[in-house]
C-alpha cells in the first residue's frame, strides 16, 4: 500500500528528487506579522497588491497596519483582476514600475499572489510579455536572476500559490489559460492566517477546496519521478518533477483533512473550525505540487475557464462570466482519474480511503470507478456544477475545449498514463455530466 515500488527505477529515467522548501508562517493572527517579516527581509518601500473586494475587508488593513507600524512605505494596487489575463498582469507590471518598489506584499487568493509574482517578474527583468511564458504557447525563456522579495498572504483555502513558482492568467488572444514558471516567482515568505478563511463564501470555499483536492490527487497520482527522463544538467530538474516521497507527504495529509473537513467546511453555518483546517490542507498540497506538479485536471481546465460563455457563480464579483479555478479542475477530475487508474490503482483505491470512501469490498479493477465516485459525491454535497456540462458546455464544444487544452504538455506529460489528443477528447465527453 505504500506504494515503494512507484518510484523504482526506470532506463533513462531520473534517479534523485529535488526538495524545494517554502518559507511559511501558518497561524491564526500572523497577517499583522507582515511587518517584521518584510523590514528583514529588506524592504522599505513596499507595493500591497490585492483586490477591489477585498480591499474592504479587514485582513488587508491589518497587513497594511502592519507595514506601516515597522516603518515602511506602502502604497496599495487594490485593481488584481480575479482570473487574471495577460492584460490585468501588464497592468499591475505597470504599476511596479512606476512605483519603483523593493517589495511585494499580496493579499488574496490566487490570482492577487499570482498577479504579484507577474508584476515583480516584469518590473525587474522587463520583457516582451510572451518571453516567460510556458512554451510553445510563449517563448519558455528562463527568469534571469533573483526577483525582489515577496511575501504572500492567502486568504482562500485553495491555490497554494504562496508555495509555488507559478502564475496563471487568461491569454485573452487565445482564450486559454496558461501560465509562466520558474523557481525565482516562489515568494520569499508565506503567511498563512487560517482566520481569512471565515469571510469566504460558501461557494469560494467550495472552488478553492477542490482546487487543494486536485492539487493533492494529482500530484500523489502524477507520473513518478524516476519515469520521467533525466534532465540534460541536474541544475534543470523541473520543479514539475513528478510524483516523490516528499510530495507523498503533503498529499496525503491533505487527502486526509479534505475528507473529514471540506463538506462541513462548506455546508455548515458553523464551520470555521474546518475551514481552518481546510488552510493547513491548502498549504501542505501547494508544498506537494510545487515540486510534483498537477497533471490532466488543470490541463482540460484551461479551456474549460478559457472559454467560458455566461457561467456567472454566486460569490464571485458581477458582471463577467468566469469558471472559478477549482470548479474549473473539479468538473475534469471523476473522468480522469477513471481513466488514470490502470497505471497506479493503488495510488488511487488509497486516495479514496484517505478521502472517506468506504474500501470494503473494492479490488485495483475497481480503483477509478471508487475515487470517481468519492469525488463526485463529495460535489454532490457542495453544491458543485455537474460536469464540464453544468459550467455551460455541451457535445458540440469537445473539440474547440481538446484544441485549447491539448498544447498544455507540461501537465499532460506529467499524467501516469499516456494522453492523446483523442484521448483527450473522450475525457472531456466522459466530463459532460457525472448524475
Ligand atoms: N500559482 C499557483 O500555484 C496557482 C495554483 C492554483 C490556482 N492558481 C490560480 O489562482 C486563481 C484562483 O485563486 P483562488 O481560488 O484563490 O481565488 P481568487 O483569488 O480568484 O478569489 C476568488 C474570490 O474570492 C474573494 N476572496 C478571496 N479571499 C477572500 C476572503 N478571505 N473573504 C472574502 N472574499 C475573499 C476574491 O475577492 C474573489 O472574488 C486562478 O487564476 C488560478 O488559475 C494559481
Ligand atoms: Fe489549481
Amino acid at each position: 500500500m505504500a506504494c515503494c515500488h512507484y518510484f523504482a527505477p526506470s532506463d533513462g529515467g531520473d534517479t534523485a528528487f529535488s526538495v524545494d522548501a517554502s518559507a511559511i508562517t501558518f497561524g491564526p493572527g500572523v497577517l499583522s506579522e507582515a511587518g517584521d517579516h518584510a523590514a528583514a527581509l529588506g524592504m522599505r518601500r513596499v507595493a500591497l497588491m490585492t483586490d477591489k473586494s477585498l480591499a474592504a475587508l479587514p485582513h488587508v488593513a491589518i497587513v497594511r497596519d502592519s507595514l506601516i507600524a515597522a516603518g515602511l512605505d506602502v502604497v496599495l494596487y487594490d485593481e488584481v483582476q480575479v482570473e487574471p489575463t495577460d492584460e490585468s498582469f501588464l497592468a499591475a507590471a505597470r504599476f511596479a514600475v512606476e512605483g519603483d518598489f523593493d517589495g511585494y506584499v499580496s493579499v488574496g487568493g490566487g490570482s492577487v499572489i499570482d498577479t504579484c509574482k507577474a508584476a515583480n517578474l516584469y518590473a525587474t527583468y522587463p520583457a516582451d510579455f510572451l518571453t516567460y511564458v510556458n512554451a510553445p504557447i510563449g517563448g519558455g525563456q528562463p527568469v534571469p536572476g533573483p526577483l525582489k522579495p515577496h511575501i504572500a498572504c492567502p486568504t482562500t483555502c485553495g491555490t497554494g500559490s504562496e508555495c509555488t513558482g507559478i502564475a496563471i492568467f487568461d491569454l485573452l488572444a487565445m482564450r486559454a489559460k496558461t501560465g509562466i514558471v520558474s523557481r525565482r516567482l516562489r515568494p520569499a515568505q508565506g503567511l498563512v492566517d487560517p482566520t481569512c478563511t471565515e469571510t469566504l463564501p460558501k461557494n469560494v470555499v467550495a472552488a478553492s477546496a477542490f482546487d487543494v483536492l486536485s492539487h493533492a490527487l494529482e500530484s500523489y497520482t502524477a507520473l513518478p519521478h524516476s519515469k520521467r527522463a533525466a534532465a540534460k544538467r541536474p541544475s534543470l530538474r523541473p520543479h514539475s518533477q513528478g510524483a516523490n516521497p516528499w510530495s507523498d507527504l503533503g498529499c496525503r495529509e491533505a487527502l486526509r483533512l479534505l475528507g473529514r473537513n471540506m463538506v462541513p467546511a462548506v455546508v455548515e453555518t458553523d464551520g470555521q473550525a474546518a475551514r481552518h483546517q481546510l488552510m493547513w490542507a491548502a498549504t501542505l498540497a501547494g508544498i506537494a505540487f510545487g515540486n510534483a506538479g498537477c497533471h490532466a485536471p488543470h490541463g482540460m481546465s484551461y479551456s474549460v475557464s478559457g472559454l467560458v460563455r455566461d457561467f456567472q457563480p454566486a460569490g464571485y464579483p458581477a458582471g463577467a462570466p468566469i469558471v472559478p479555478h477549482g470548479m474549473s479542475v473539479i468538473v475534469n477530475a471523476p473522468s480522469v482519474f477513471r481513466y488514470t487508474a490502470p497505471a497506479c490503482a493503488d495510488r488511487h483505491l488509497e486516495a479514496a480511503s484517505m478521502l472517506g470512501a468506504d474500501l470494503r469490498g473494492a479490488g485495483e479493477a475497481d480503483a477509478g470507478e471508487v475515487l470517481a465516485n468519492q469525488i463526485i459525491a463529495m460535489m454532490k454535497a457542495t453544491g458543485v456544477p455537474n460536469g464540464i456540462g453544468g459550467v455551460g458546455y455541451g457535445e458540440a464544444d469537445i473539440e474547440a475545449l481538446t484544441d485549447g487544452a491539448f498544447p498544455q504538455r507540461r501537465l499532460f506529460d506529467n499524467a501516469p498514463r499516456n494522453i492523446s489528443k483523442d484521448d483527450l477528447a473522450g475525457l472531456y465527453r466522459s466530463a459532460l455530466s457525472y448524475w
